[in-house]
C-alpha cells in the first residue's frame, strides 16, 4: 500500500482538509517537518523550534500583503513605530470601539430568526471596528468588504481548479482610500497618520497604502478567526451531552486562528540541518501545524500573531473583540442550532468557515 500523499500537491486541497487540515498538517510534521515539495520548489517547515528561528532570521525577507515589509527603513522606523505605540497606549479608545460595534452586530444577529453567522457577526464585527478608527462611512462597508475577500484569496497558494482571483483587489482598496485620505474624518487614528506625513514629509502613496494595509489586515484575518470560533461554539452548544469545556482567548487564538503558514522568501542562502534554502526560494512556516505539535506539553510563546519584527500589530485590538464576544455569543449559540452543514473555504493556507447557517426555530 502506498504512503497517503502529503500536504500541498498541485492539486486542489479537497472538503476533508478544508472542513480539518490538522491531521494532514501533523502527518507533515511527523514525516519531513522540513518539507521540500519539488512541484513548487518551496519549503514547508512545520517544526516550532525552526519557525521560531525562521521568523527572527533577517536572511528571510516576507511576501505577505498586509505587511509593510514593502516599505523602505524610514516607513518602517517611523509610521510602523508610531502605529505599534497609538494601538499600545489606545485601549480604553479600541474596547470602547469593540463594545459599541459588538453591541450593534449582537442587536442584528439577534432580530434575525435564521440568517448566516458568518456575514452578520463574524465579518461585520471587525469591519465595523475597522471603519470606526479609520472614519470610514457604514454605506462604503458592503462594497469593501467584498474587496477584502479577494485579498484573503491571494493569501493561498496555486493549485489546480483555484478559483479565479478578482485580480485587482488592492488597486480598488488603494483607489478607495485614494479618495478616502483626501477626506476622512480626523479620527484619533487618521489625525495620527496625518501628524505623521507632516511630520516626516512622507508622500501620500505610502500613507494611502497604509489604510489600505490596516484596513484588510484588521479585517480579513480577524474575520475569518471569529468565523471560526463561532463554528466551535456553535457545535458545542449543539453537542448531545452538553458543550464541555470551551477554551479561553489565548487558545482559542491558536486553535482557530485562519493563517496555517507564514509566507516567506530567502534574501539569502541559509541552512537548517538538511534543508538548503536557496536566495528566491519560498518557505512556508506551518504555525497552524506547529501550534498543534505542543499540545499536552507545557504551553510555549504563541505563534498566532508571528514574531519578531513582524509582529502583527492590531494582536490586542483581535484579543479584544475575541474576548468580548465569546460570552454573549455563548449564550446567542445555546439559543440557535445549525441550520444546515458548516462550509469551509477550500484552500491549503487558509482555515477558514465561510458560512454558518443558523436558525432559532425549534430550540427550546
Ligand atoms: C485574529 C486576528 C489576527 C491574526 C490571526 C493576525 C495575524 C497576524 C500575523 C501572523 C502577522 C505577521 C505576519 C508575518 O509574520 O508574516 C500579522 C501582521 C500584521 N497584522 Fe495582524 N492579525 C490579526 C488581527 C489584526 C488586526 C485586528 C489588525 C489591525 C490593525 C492587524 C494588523 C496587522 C498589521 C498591520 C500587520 C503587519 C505588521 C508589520 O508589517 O510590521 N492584525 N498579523
Amino acid at each position: 500500500m502506498s504512503a497517503p500523499a502529503l500536504p500541498f500537491g498541485p492539486g486542489a486541497p479537497g472538503a476533508d482538509y478544508a472542513r480539518d487540515p490538522f491531521p494532514d498538517l501533523a502527518r507533515l510534521r511527523d514525516v519531513a517537518p522540513r518539507y521540500h515539495a519539488p512541484e513548487r520548489d518551496a519549503w514547508f517547515f512545520s517544526a516550532r523550534a525552526d519557525i521560531a528561528a525562521l521568523l527572527r532570521d533577517d536572511r528571510l525577507g516576507i511576501t505577505q500583503g498586509t505587511s509593510f515589509a514593502d516599505r523602505s527603513d524610514p516607513f518602517r522606523a517611523t509610521v510602523v513605530r508610531r502605529l505599534r505605540g497609538w494601538f499600545a497606549s489606545s485601549g480604553p479608545l479600541l474596547a470602547q470601539t469593540v463594545s459599541t460595534a459588538l453591541d450593534d452586530c449582537l442587536a442584528t444577529v439577534a432580530a434575525h430568526a435564521e440568517g448566516d453567522l458568518v456575514p452578520l457577526l463574524a465579518q461585520a464585527l471587525p469591519t465595523r471596528v475597522m471603519a470606526s478608527l479609520l472614519g470610514i462611512p457604514a454605506s462604503d462597508l458592503p462594497a469593501l468588504q467584498k474587496v477584502s475577500e479577494g485579498l484573503i484569496q491571494g493569501f493561498d497558494l496555486e493549485w489546480d481548479g483555484r478559483p479565479a482571483l478578482a485580480a485587482p483587489a488592492s488597486r480598488v482598496l488603494a483607489l478607495y482610500f485614494q479618495k478616502h485620505w483626501r477626506g476622512a474624518p480626523a479620527t484619533e487614528l487618521m489625525a495620527l497618520l496625518r501628524t505623521t506625513q507632516a511630520e516626516f514629509d512622507l508622500p501620500q502613496a505610502s500613507m494611502v497604502d497604509t489604510c489600505s494595509k490596516l484596513f484588510s489586515a484588521g479585517t480579513t484575518t480577524t474575520a475569518a478567526c471569529i468565523a471560526n470560533i463561532l463554528a466551535r461554539l456553535i457545535e458545542a452548544a449543539e453537542a448531545p451531552h452538553g458543550s464541555g469545556e470551551i477554551p479561553g482567548v489565548e487558545e482559542l487564538l491558536r486553535l482557530d486562528t485562519p493563517l496555517l503558514a507564514l509566507k516567506r522568501v530567502a534574501l539569502a542562502e541559509l541552512r537548517l540541518g538538511e534543508a538548503v534554502i536557496r536566495p528566491g526560494q519560498k518557505a512556508y512556516l506551518l504555525v497552524g501545524s506547529a501550534h498543534r505539535a505542543s499540545e499536552g506539553e507545557a504551553p510555549a510563546p504563541s505563534l498566532t500573531f508571528g514574531l519578531g519584527r513582524y509582529h502583527c500589530l492590531g494582536a490586542a485590538l483581535a484579543r479584544l473583540e475575541i474576548g468580548a464576544l465569546l460570552d454573549p455569543m455563548q449564550k446567542l449559540a445555546a439559543g440557535m442550532r445549525l441550520s444546515g452543514p458548516i462550509q469551509w473555504r477550500e484552500s491549503w493556507l487558509l482555515h477558514e468557515a465561510r458560512s454558518i447557517p443558523f436558525t432559532t426555530h425549534g430550540v427550546s
